[in-house]
């Protein structure tokens, strides 16, 4: 039964380090990944792909459920993703597809489109999941639930230096801007608000290093046998 594999699950904002902390978290394990969020994007490009809009719910569910996307391991550790077979891993990172796939995720059919395909990442030895709505919506019996958190601002600061790494011509402020509507829109939304589950463990990253995020994490689930 897949209900006995255990399921560890990281919710938070973007720039909150959690799709880091989770991949280095799972590689740790030996266990399976799911970056949920990859799974909106990825549907967001396919949208502007077959020129299906990001407001048509009923036609954008229908694009979710027969969505010919496949995650592949690609040596040390990295994560190919294929849309269609076309390597989309990094065209799925860039602004104006993290803001489609903001737009997407509130629509509810198109959450519940995605559902099953999140489940179906539930396997053996292990999964660590990470998203927004992973301990309060898809795996509700997760063995380990943290919520991890930093302030707008830091978050800002980290994809700031990010893009700068990669030659972007960017401005602090309004990256801040950028990530608040995006927390309003998150949060604020009818289906799956980004909140953490009653039963997560409570994390701020701000003055955090991601070596210290996955030590708390790590000695979290040894309370739990699971590491
Ligand atoms: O984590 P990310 O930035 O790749 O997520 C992209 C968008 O998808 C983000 O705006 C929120 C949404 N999302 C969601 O609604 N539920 C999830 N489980 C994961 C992401």
């Amino acid at each position: 039964m897949s209900a006995e594999i255990s399921v560890i699950t990281i919710d938070g904002p973007s720039g909150s380090g959690k799709g880091t902390v989770a991949t280095l978290l799972a590689r740790q394990l030996g266990w399976n990944f799911l970056d949920s969020g990859a799974l909106y994007r990825i549907l967001a490009l396919a949208a502007e792909k077959h020129g299906v809009a990001l407001d048509d719910e009923v036609r954008l569910a229908s694009l979710a459920a027969s969505l010919d996307v496949r995650f592949g391991a690609e040596g040390e550790g990295a994560t190919v993703i294929l849309l269609e077979g076309e390597n989309v891993s990094e065209s799925i990172r860039n602004e104006t597809v993290g803001a489609g796939a903001s737009r997407v995720a509130a629509l509810p059919q198109v959450r519940s489109a995605l559902l099953q395909r999140q489940k179906d990442f539930r396997m053996s030895p292990g999964l660590v999941a990470d998203g927004r709505d992973m301990g309060t919506v898809v795996f509700p019996d997760a063995r380990l639930k943290v919520f991890l958190t930093a302030s707008a601002e830091e978050r800002a600061r980290r994809r700031f230096l990010q893009l700068k790494g990669k030659g972007d011509d960017v401005n602090l402020a309004s990256l801040i801007d950028e990530i608040r509507a995006r927390d309003e829109r998150d949060t604020q939304r009818t289906v799956a608000p980004l909140k953490p589950a009653d039963d997560a463990v409570l994390l701020d990253s701000t003055a955090l290093t991601i070596e210290q995020v996955l030590e708390r994490i790590l000695s979290e689930a040894a309370r739990r046998d699971l590491a």
